[in-house]
């Protein structure tokens, strides 16, 4: 689960005169005499001041957005217009031929199960490194999550290790587009297509991002996007689900509509047999329509100051940054994610790493731990209905199915986070992130 951020004591803004140094490629020399510096933790000045742009970005037109819905005195979608026209600009902006407008992130992958009629005895597959909202939306359909292991070059489900995981009960194969970086969608649609499971896109953390030149979410039967406060888009909650394919569409929408098909308040029959409610309020419909004025831009700059830290960082032995399948062509870098080898700083262990970089004015976190070792999720063996529908056999071999080496690996020792707003400044934010770590390396041993 993500870690709480330790930031901003910023003291001072440090100068950095002097001769530079270089970071060992070509043509990109850091500024200015650092080496002659000490780390923060050791009593020098910060290489950041530890004030990243900060997020949400607001002005007049969410104060007129909220005002317009709150004068309105129309705050519920049924029988109102803001959620349908979030809906229109949102299928625009991801080219697919269908959106839903959903309460949260997690509603919309339960809307999605819960029309695709999910339920005890079946399996669902999904990455072991992610949020924990993944994992939930199948054990509340008392269906049986399956992780698989975590390709720890690109931090993304290993596709290679989904077909070992299938049996005859797999109903849907899950990847997430963890930080905004997509999952390797071609391997996946290949053994979706066969072995016949639709593949379901969590897309929570990766708006606009896009894999062949074509926004995820469009590529399985449908993917699923989180307008949560942290995200990219954000409405402090919410969520959609976009799709190519009307049925499962129209069932979507009587599912998150306690079962009615219409669009107003009252009895109108559905599509499906199950049904609650997930509906997004009008405020929050309104308030991403404002928020999407800016989204394009605020991506753009994510992706140039993304690329130009990647540079910076894999110039730095013991840093290595989340490989990008070949097929992606855009990263929305809701989380920048990296690799950190200690054996290349001295053996500082990754926390007092950490430590050392948040008082850079550089916040950082470690990220997602062993989810499937989680006393939450390993509970889930004793859970009196688990044990009901599955036997105490099943639910002992569920526990043993779900080694997940590589991610141990990962979380255990290595991964650590930027966050998307940290990529929403100047460059020479990441001049100063590199600088810090950079100093960081050079003291290791004294700060260890
Ligand atoms: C990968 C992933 N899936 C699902 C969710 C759930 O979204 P929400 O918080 O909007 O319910 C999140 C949110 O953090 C997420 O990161």
């Amino acid at each position: 689960m993500e870690n709480k951020l330790n930031r901003r004591a910023f003291v001072s803004v440090a100068s950095m005169a002097g001769a530079g140094f270089t970071l060992g490629f070509p043509n990109i020399s850091i500024a200015s005499g650092i080496d002659t510096l000490k780390p923060a933790i050791l009593g020098g000045p910060q290489a950041h001041s530890g004030m990243f742009p900060a997020w949400p970005v607001v002005s007049e037109i969410e104060e007129k957005a909220m005002s317009d819905v709150l004068q309105s005195k129309k705050w519920c979608r049924l029988g109102s217009n803001k959620v349908d026209n979030f809906e229109t600009e949102y299928k625009k902006l991801t080219g697919a031929k269908h959106c839903l407008a959903t309460s949260s992130g997690t509603s919309a992958l339960y809307t999605l199960l819960g029309a695709l009629d999910i339920g005890p005895g079946d399996e669902v597959i999904i990455p072991v490194y992610t949020f924990i909202a993944t994992y939930n939306v199948v054990v509340l359909n008392y269906a049986l999550p399956i992780f698989v292991d975590t390709d720890i070059e690109s931090f993304q489900i290993d596709a290679n290790k989904i077909e070992v995981a299938i049996t005859k009960q797999t109903k849907v194969i899950m990847p997430v587009h963890i930080g905004g970086s997509p999952a390797n969608l071609d391997k996946i649609l290949e053994i979706s297509r066969k072995t016949n499971i639709p593949v379901i896109e969590d897309a929570c953390q990766a708006h606009l991002a896009e894999w062949r030149g074509k926004k995820v979410g469009n590529y399985g039967l449908a993917g699923a996007f989180s307008f949560q406060a942290s995200k990219n888009l954000n409405s402090g909650e919410g969520g959609a689900i976009i799709t190519n394919d009307e049925k499962l569409a129209q069932t979507c929408y009587s599912f998150h509509n306690q079962g009615q098909g219409g669009r107003v308040t009252g009895f109108n029959p559905g599509t499906g047999t199950r049904g609650t409610n997930m509906r997004l309020s009008e405020f929050q419909g309104n308030l991403l329509l404002a928020q999407m004025t800016r989204v394009v831009e605020q991506t753009n700059r994510r992706t140039e100051n993304a690329s130009y830290l990647t540079k910076l960082l894999n110039g730095i032995k013991g840093i290595t940054t989340a490989k990008l399948y070949e097929g992606t062509t855009r990263s929305a870098y809701h989380l920048y994610m990296f690799r950190y080898d200690k054996n290349h700083f001295a053996g500082l262990s990754r926390t007092k790493f950490m430590d050392a970089l948040t008082k850079e004015g550089v916040p950082c976190s470690n990220g997602y731990g062993m989810m499937n070792k989680n006393e939450y999720v390993t509970g889930l063996a004793k859970n009196k209905h688990y044990l009901r529908i599955y036997g105490e056999k099943t639910m002992n071999q569920w526990l043993e199915r779900n080694q997940c080496p590589q991610n141990d690996l990962l979380t255990g020792e290595q991964s650590i986070w930027f966050f998307q707003n940290m990529l929403l400044g100047p460059r020479s934010d990441m001049d100063q992130i590199a600088e810090a770590i950079l100093k960081i390396q050079k003291y290791a041993a004294e700060i260890g």
